[in-house]
């Protein structure tokens, strides 16, 4: 059966590419990418004999018989996605036409943009008595959100807030941040992660739109709202000498 996979090449960085990532695009015969978001540096990796394909000027009715053409003639076809291909990768359409092809599948997960710019903080964006939970979400911009996910209800909670796809709407979103989040909560304007071009700063919120327009950044931007981000003091019970648990009982 013809085979495609569907590979998230991580953030930029080709060294945070896993393993598996790593062999099937050293291997691949054709490679479909997504060149406004992938760094080029993932593409130098790919074989001299690859068959490089750029998509971002193509649209779905395009860019899916080429996958399905060229797995047909047996070559190891393999469809990039920027950061993990579960995150706003348009993944399930292309996956639902590729199946109703009888094409085979396989999605190969990547670090999101988050991860990285976590990483790159050196930072926690679950700390106990501060935030247990990160929400992923966007500005509703051109593509928009369902009514439910809009930017109050997801602000409206307080914790780690990632948001994808929303430089172009800074002046709003941060608007509407400064009604659920103090003015100098954190935020990391996180710009090109893992590129070699690469800007990570934590501002105070009521910085957010100045400084991203500042730096004119619309896109490849992701920002991280988060109390975590200056609350170092805070410890989990997990390694409290106080707290017995399965594999350090107490006594
Ligand atoms: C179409 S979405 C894809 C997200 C991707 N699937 C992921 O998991 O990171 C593109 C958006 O992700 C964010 N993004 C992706 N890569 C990034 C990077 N290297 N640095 C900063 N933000 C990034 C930006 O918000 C950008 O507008």
């Amino acid at each position: 059966m013809p085979k495609i996979s569907i590979v998230g090449v991580g953030p930029g960085a080709p060294d945070l590419l896993t393993i598996r990532a790593y062999e099937r695009l050293r291997n691949a015969d054709v490679l479909v990418w997504t060149d406004s978001l992938i760094s080029p540096q993932i593409i130098e990796m790919a074989s001299n004999e690859c068959e490089l394909i750029k998509t971002s000027v193509l649209t779905l009715e395009e860019i899916v018989p080429l996958l399905i053409d060229r797995a047909l003639q047996g070559k190891r076809v393999v469809r990039l996605h920027d950061g993990d291909p579960c995150l706003y990768g348009a993944l399930s359409e292309q996956i639902y036409q590729l199946t109703e092809a009888d094409i085979e599948i396989e999605v190969i997960p990547g670090i999101s943009a988050y991860q990285a710019t976590a990483a790159a903080l050196k930072a926690e964006l679950t700390i106990p008595g501060v935030t247990q939970t990160i929400v992923i979400g966007r500005a509703g911009g051109r593509t928009g959100v369902p009514d439910k996910e809009r930017l109050e209800h997801l602000a409206s909670i307080g914790s780690t807030l990632c948001l994808y796809l929303s430089a172009r709407h800074v002046e709003q979103v941060e608007g509407v941040l400064l009604n659920y989040y103090s003015e100098n909560t954190p935020v990391a304007i996180a710009y090109r992660v893992g590129w070699k071009d690469e800007w990570i700063q934590v501002i105070p919120l009521h910085q957010m739109a100045t400084i991203s327009k500042e730096r004119n950044l619309i896109r490849t931007t992701l920002y991280v709202v988060s109390p975590a981000l200056n609350a170092t003091k805070n410890r989990s019970n997990l390694y409290n000498p106080n707290y017995a648990h399965l594999f350090r009982p107490e006594g």
